[in-house]
């Protein structure tokens, strides 16, 4: 932890509310995760990985607070059904939905294979649409909520090799405009977050890692070489900006893009 706010007790501002966390077995949907349920929310924590996911639900309810974990497939509407189902018969409502989920890849488009190009979509916007889709009914039948997609910087300023990413990214940052206002009658408010770089393992999974570890000797060292002009935030920092959205004081805030990247977009 690297916030100072980090050694003071939490505030308890999501108390009787339920959230859904999807990518929630790492990086920042998992501190998402934690840091929701620290401060009173029951979490159903989704993921791929079913073993890590459990682990992680596993350590919150070991601490005292309240989650479930569910082996989600964001690609697949079978397993959404199946998961609000179980979210909605155990715990009766959704307050806070978190598309966290997502995958990262780079090519020059000359070289990119149609399968890499539909697998990122597949999984960073098919999983968002169907994850928001579903969110909203269950939203709308309670009374309203709040939806956070992870979108990324890499969805506003184009950066070669980053295509297939970086249009999935530009595309939840216009969906999700086009879900706030569709929501907004039924107080249901929809943003997205654009982080920079995040010091989170899916930097380990990009083509360059190899290298980069066998050059630099360590993991601190190649994240550090990978991101040379600018640092990386801790998966901490964007969870605190995910909370404030879903917060009451931010019961306004809707239909925006809340980039984290020390003004790497806008430079
Ligand atoms: P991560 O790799 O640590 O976590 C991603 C999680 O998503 C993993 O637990 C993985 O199992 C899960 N996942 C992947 N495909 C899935 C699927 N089809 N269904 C369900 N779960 C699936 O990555 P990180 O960094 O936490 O990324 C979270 C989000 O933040 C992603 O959408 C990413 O694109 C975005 N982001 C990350 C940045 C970074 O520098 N780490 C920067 C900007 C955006």
């Amino acid at each position: 932890m690297s916030l100072p706010e980090m050694n003071t007790p939490r505030p308890q501002r999501f108390v009787a509310k339920v959230a859904l966390v999807t990518g929630a077995a790492s990086g920042i949907g998992r501190a998402t995760a934690q840091r929701l349920a620290e401060e009173g929310a029951r979490v159903a924590l989704a993921d791929l990985n079913q073993p890590e996911v459990a682990g992680v639900a596993q350590a919150i309810c070991a601490g005292g607070g309240q989650a479930l974990a569910l082996r989600l497939d964001v690609r697949s509407e079978a397993d959404w059904q199946a998961a609000m189902g179980r979210i909605l018969s155990d715990w009766g409502r959704l307050d806070i939905c978190v598309n966290s989920a997502g995958i990262t890849f780079a090519k020059p488009i000359m070289d990119l294979d149609f399968a890499d190009w539909r697998r990122v979509m597949a999984t960073n916007l098919d999983g968002v649409f169907l994850g928001t889709r579903q969110a909203m009914s269950a939203m709308k039948a309670g009374g309203g909520g709040c939806i956070t997609n992870i979108a990324s910087a890499a969805g506003i300023k184009p950066l070669s090799g980053n295509a297939a990413y970086g249009t999935s990214k530009a595309a939840i940052r216009f969906f999700t405009r086009v879900a706030a206002l569709e929501g907004a009658p039924y107080r249901i408010r929809v943003n997205s977050i654009s982080p920079g770089a995040v010091a989170t393992p899916m930097w380990e999974s990009t083509d360059l890692w190899p290298k980069q570890l066998a050059e630099t000797g360590g993991r601190a060292a190649a994240l550090k070489a990978l991101v040379t002009d600018r640092g990386f935030a801790g998966p901490e920092e964007v969870a605190a900006a995910v909370l404030f959205l879903a917060s009451d004081e931010a019961r306004h805030v809707t239909g925006v893009d809340f980039p984290i990247d020390d003004a790497f977009s806008i430079g």
